[in-house]
């Protein structure tokens, strides 16, 4: 495991996959490094390739405002992605890529010790919680893993696309605060 720095040095200069070649930032991800809540997308968009930021497009201010429900926000809680670099034409990250990645959110994980992690839709869930996760009826259910509880809600680009989703997706945020009361998680 590395440190803080290292990893982040590390991280940066990455080249162990092919969205190297075509990345403007690496998007290594923002927050206290003390956070207990964690929210894990699963990769770089445009503007977040441009602003070397996750979560900064419009998928990025509708996150703000659903963190904004549960009284929660970028100063604490820790925002990261599945794979640091924007994959071209915002394909969803091949599962290559996503090997060659996740070592860094491994580490991000080990660092921060989270007491909850929050996937921000399918591409992680499938990665962080089951491969053969189906995003539409599990959603809002947790799992507790390697001490960590664990669920995943709807993406907020799926959110802008699908505003049917929403109101499960309320009710989804309502539980993150329940489990962040339950664990005495701070925020
Ligand atoms: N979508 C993601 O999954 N992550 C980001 O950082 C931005 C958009």
């Amino acid at each position: 495991m590395m440190d803080w720095d290292a990893l982040e040095k590390t991280c940066k200069t990455c080249t162990r996959c092919g969205l190297c070649e075509t990345r403007n930032h690496v998007v290594f991800g923002v927050g206290p490094k003390t956070a207990d809540v964690m929210f894990v997308g699963e990769g770089p968009g445009e503007q977040e390739d441009l602003q070397g930021e996750p979560f900064v497009g419009a998928a990025g201010h509708l996150l703000d405002d659903m963190l904004s429900i549960i009284d929660l926000s970028r100063e604490n809680c820790y925002i990261g992605n599945i794979v640091k670099c924007r994959p071209p034409r915002n394909r969803d990250p091949l599962e290559t890529e996503q090997d060659a990645c996740i070592v860094y959110l491994r580490n991000q994980v080990a660092l921060i010790q989270p007491k909850i992690i929050v996937c921000l839709g399918r591409v992680a869930a499938k990665r962080l919680i089951d491969p053969d996760y189906r995003i539409t009826r599990q959603h809002g259910t947790w799992v507790q893993k390697g001490g960590i509880w664990m669920t995943a809600i709807y993406h907020p680009s799926a959110l802008l696309r699908d505003v049917s989703k929403r109101p499960e997706t309320f009710d989804d945020l309502l539980a993150i605060r329940d489990k962040i009361t339950e664990t005495g998680a701070k925020f």
